[in-house]
């Protein structure tokens, strides 16, 4: 990849499922330094600690499942829906702010051309800092999906790869 960025067939390089660790790893010993990292990142899994060391490496964090995929009935949260209705949005629309407010970039998934409008609908509301607050404590600092740490879950991405 890097070999493309520097002969002009990419304008940047990102990645995925980077972590801390690997974060850290690959940024040592890189030329190039990824533009983008994606990671597992909504309300119930935020992510801030693998947000410090974006930023200090001036890796721009970016959520995948920023619903959680639907997982823990998301869209019925009861904090999410009192803050929606709060700015006149809906829980997924408080739920994309509050990413957008923490410097996250955001790639709502959805099948439903109204719900892509909703998604993309968000530029114009800020959650205040008692909403942010109160989402913040929704963070149980834990993947929903698995542990990229976990020997297991590399061997079955590995094992898409082939
Ligand atoms: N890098 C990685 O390892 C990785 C892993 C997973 C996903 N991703 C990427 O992340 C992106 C996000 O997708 P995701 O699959 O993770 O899921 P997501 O965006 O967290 O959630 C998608 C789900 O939310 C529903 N939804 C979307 N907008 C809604 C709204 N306004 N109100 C109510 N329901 C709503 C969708 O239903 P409908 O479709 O029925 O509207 C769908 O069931 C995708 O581009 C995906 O490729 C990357």
């Amino acid at each position: 990849m890097e070999e493309a960025y520097k002969e002009g067939w990419l304008r940047a390089i990102g990645v995925s499922n980077f972590y801390p660790d690997r974060l850290v790893d690959l940024c040592s010993f890189a030329e190039v330094i990824p533009a983008v990292n994606q990671v597992e990142t909504h309300v119930f899994c935020q992510q801030r600690k693998a947000h410090e060391y974006m930023a200090k490496y001036g890796v721009q964090h970016e959520s995948w499942g920023p619903f959680a995929e639907g997982r823990k009935d998301f869209f019925a949260n009861p904090v999410l829906n009192e803050i929606g209705r709060k700015h006149g949005k809906s829980a997924a629309q408080a739920a994309l702010r509050f990413l957008l407010q923490n410097d996250v970039v955001v790639i709502p998934k959805s099948t439903h051309k109204e719900r892509m409008l909703q998604n993309m609908d968000v530029f114009d509301f800020a959650l205040d800092e008692q909403d942010m607050a109160a989402i913040r404590e929704l963070d149980e600092q834990e993947s929903l999906f698995f542990s990229h740490y976990d020997p297991a879950t590399v061997e079955m991405m590995a094992g898409l790869q082939r």
